[in-house]
């Protein structure tokens, strides 16, 4: 069998950074720590640090349907340069997936051409509960439920079918949590107020505080009166944060949530130097939210990280305000990201690890990813914290060719991605496809 050993590691797991050397045979590493002799395959890790690879529990890859804008195969491999071994990817594709059948498809879609470990929501609507309950809790990492409108016409919002979602379903449902009366209230306001000068700072007051906090404590109520295993994505505001609680571990809770990434480094002062380029759904709003939203990170109220990425083209994203879509592409750079506040002193290592490897295994109930144990699956990301770098159009890995970091300097660098074993990034030039596998899930929620 395949045998490797990363060598003179200083690598992070389980709230240490130790050193030692990390062995792996076939598709799971098999030693960790101490120094390791052998006969295999060598990596020299010196002035790197390794930790376990990146789970990302929510991207749109847009493929079957929106792939003009990016696919499986693109974005997961912009993912694997990032650092991300495995992806949660959402059912707003075209079509939608709503059936098993679609669902599948993804599956099958992935299968052929995936850069990463991969894992697709069942999508629901106001109906197709019969379809959604369906859906195999052991290989399928959830179901995903826009209780606000955003990309695609996936709305539920009918009380009744939420009712039937929250007292079925028996898996975890993801949802994203914007109240539609708020936003459609709120649109035709400033429309009528503001016409053709309309712009994305008028975002975050279309898109509100209050019309998050509607939804996610409708979400939570319901979860709360039904026992549902619910996961509430991209939290926006400090608002919120009311909702969920850290006085209990990740295991016990029935009631979980995410912060993504482009939440924790923008704030709304931003958009008049970014404009349409950063307005997504929820959107990005105060610096004091920022900050409320980056504390409840620390102290585990907010359990995990993620990227929301979702890839527009920059023709789309130039048209005016009211046409243009939301969503930003971000997965080559959410390790970045979390390293500019390392750098800045901001978190350490160790809880970036938490929440952007160990938590989401843990919260998804992953089977044998997000930790270096022996016996687990070898999924590692090697990186240099030093290196700096210019993102720029030549280095830029998505489809739709534009970040909204373009011209940022950052400080660290992704140098390898192993995958179940396997080599498949090596320093921005090299790269293997299909070293990724479908991801399973113990069930009990
Ligand atoms: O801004 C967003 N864009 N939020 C979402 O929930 C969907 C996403 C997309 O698919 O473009």
């Amino acid at each position: 069998m395949r045998k490797k050993i990363i060598k003179n590691a200083r690598y992070i797991n389980e709230g240490a950074i130790l050193e030692g050397d990390i062995e792996i045979v076939g598709d799971r590493i098999s030693k960790v720590g101490g120094i390791i002799e052998g006969v295999a395959e060598e990596i020299d890790a010196s002035g790197m640090v390794v930790i376990p690879g990146i789970i990302d529990d929510q991207v749109h890859f847009r493929e079957p349907g929106l792939t003009h804008k990016g696919n499986i195969a693109t974005e997961s491999r912009a993912a694997l340069a990032g650092g991300v071994t495995s992806f949660m990817e959402m059912p707003n594709t075209k079509p939608p997936a709503l059936t098993q059948t679609a669902l599948q498809e993804k599956y099958d879609i992935a299968a052929r051409t995936a850069y990463t470990n991969y894992s697709f929501f069942m999508g629901a609507s106001n109906d197709n509960l019969e379809e959604v309950l369906k859906t195999d809790e052991t290989t399928v990492c959830g179901i995903k439920a826009f209780m606000g409108s955003s990309t695609g016409n996936m709305l539920v919002d009918d009380p009744v079918t939420l009712e039937g979602l929250f007292s079925q379903v028996p898996m975890l449902i993801a949802t994203h949590c914007e109240d539609e009366a708020t936003i459609r209230n709120n649109k035709a306001i400033f429309a009528e107020k503001y016409g053709d000068t309309l712009s994305a700072i008028h975002h975050p007051m279309i898109r509100s505080e209050e019309g998050c906090y509607i939804s996610s404590s409708y979400a939570r109520d319901l979860a709360a009166k039904h026992g549902t295993r619910l996961h509430i994505l991209h939290i926006t505001t400090e608002k919120e944060l009311a909702l969920f609680r850290n006085d209990i571990p990740l295991e016990e809770k029935k009631i979980t949530s995410e912060a993504c990434v482009h939440h924790l480094y923008f704030s709304q002062e931003d958009y008049p130097q970014l404009g349409n380029k950063i307005i997504c759904n929820p959107a990005i709003k105060k610096p004091s939210d920022r900050a409320a939203i980056f504390e409840a990170v620390l102290d585990g109220r907010i359990d995990i990280i993620a990227t929301d990425h979702a890839p527009h083209t920059i023709e789309e994203k130039s048209k005016p305000y009211a046409q243009a879509p939301s969503g930003l592409p971000l997965i080559q750079h959410t390790l970045n990201i979390m390293l500019s506040y390392y750098h800045s002193g901001k978190i350490s290592l160790e809880h970036i690890v938490q929440k952007m490897c160990h938590d989401p295994a843990r919260c998804f109930k992953l089977a044998e990813r997000g930790y270096l144990r022996e016996g687990y699956y070898a999924d590692l990301t090697l990186v240099d914290l030093e290196e700096e770098w210019t993102i720029a159009t030549d280095n830029i890995l998505y489809k739709c060719g534009w970040s909204p970091l373009e011209g940022r300097t950052m400080k660290g660098k992704v140098k390898e991605t192993i995958i179940n074993g396997r080599t498949c990034y090596r320093d921005g030039g090299f790269f293997i496809q299909g070293g990724g596998q479908r991801l399973h899930f113990h069930t009990s929620h």
